[in-house]
């Protein structure tokens, strides 16, 4: 163990970096994002997810969070939601700048740019906080290197839910670094619980045909198009036989294929 206290009660445990937290923001009283200092060592692919806790325990509890900011920023950015009595984020959506995060040194995940084959348009299917691998990768210019294109869904609950996810797209454009390739991200949004431009799961609006239609696109195939997944157990479930059925496979890290599913973050 690293006895080193500073600011915490409990020693940090062996092989953690613990990191300074710079913004916290606050977007419903479900959804938060903060950023934390960059470790100089640590080195990570856009998409990836890491193990965060707090210094709050002995034996500090950790859950996987994906890096929401991409690979070249100077710092990290993590998008969560307040889980009512949530052994972690009870505590971490009170955190404040200044105070200790802590961070496994290892990161990992299936999101990411090598685990697809190439393909001319990118589809990237989020609903709440699962757009956060997405914001690192739509941030990333190597996203744009390999697609011409870039489909941005996420599905919410409610309008307010969505705005994490829209102010990045609208940043993106004066972004000195991935500017210039904002004009191959398509953004669609749809909200299931209020009355919106867009509604409905974009599961139904896959089968109904109505997402492509509203876009402009032809059908999903897997001579083109490309797909990445990040939500609930069954939005996983359901939009990967979606894409199965539009003819795509499910790849990994050292299989690329044509489509890929990030499982970390489900129960
Ligand atoms: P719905 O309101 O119809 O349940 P949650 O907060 O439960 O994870 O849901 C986030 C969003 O994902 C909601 O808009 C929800 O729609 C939608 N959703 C939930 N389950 C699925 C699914 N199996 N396929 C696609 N979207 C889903």
């Amino acid at each position: 163990l690293d006895t080193s206290k500073g600011d915490h009660d409990y020693p940090i445990p062996a092989g953690v970096f613990a990191e300074t937290v710079t913004s916290v923001d606050h977007y419903t009283d479900r959804l938060f994002k903060f950023r934390i200092t960059r470790p100089a060592s640590f080195r990570f692919r856009s998409g990836e997810f890491v193990m965060i806790g707090l210094p709050n325990a002995e034996k500090p509890v950790f859950r996987a969070y994906s890096i929401a900011s991409p690979s070249w920023d100077e710092e990290l950015e993590f998008y969560s939601i307040k889980v009512p009595d949530g052994p972690l984020t009870e505590h971490l959506q009170k955190i404040k700048v200044g105070d200790t995060v802590l961070m496994r040194k290892k990161p990992t995940g299936t999101l990411v740019n090598d685990a697809l084959l190439p393909g001319k348009r990118l589809w990237m299917f989020s609903t709440g906080t699962g757009i956060a691998p997405f914001a690192s990768l739509f941030r990333d210019p190597e996203t744009y290197e390999k697609f011409d294109e870039v489909v941005l869904t996420q599905t919410c609950r409610e309008v307010a839910e969505l705005r994490y996810g829209q102010d990045l797209v609208a940043e993106l454009k004066d972004d000195p670094l991935v500017g210039e390739f904002a004009h191959g991200l398509r953004h669609y949004c749809t909200v299931t619980r209020e009355d919106y431009r867009f509604q409905g799961r974009i599961t139904d609006l896959m089968s109904s045909g109505k997402v492509f239609d509203d876009l402009g696109l032809p059908l999903i195939t897997p001579d083109t198009d490309r797909g990445m997944i990040c939500g609930s157990m069954d939005m996983l479930r359901d939009t990967k036989a979606m894409l199965e059925q539009f003819g795509l496979i499910e790849g990994a890290n050292n299989r690329p294929d044509t489509f890929v599913v990030e499982r970390a973050f489900v129960d």
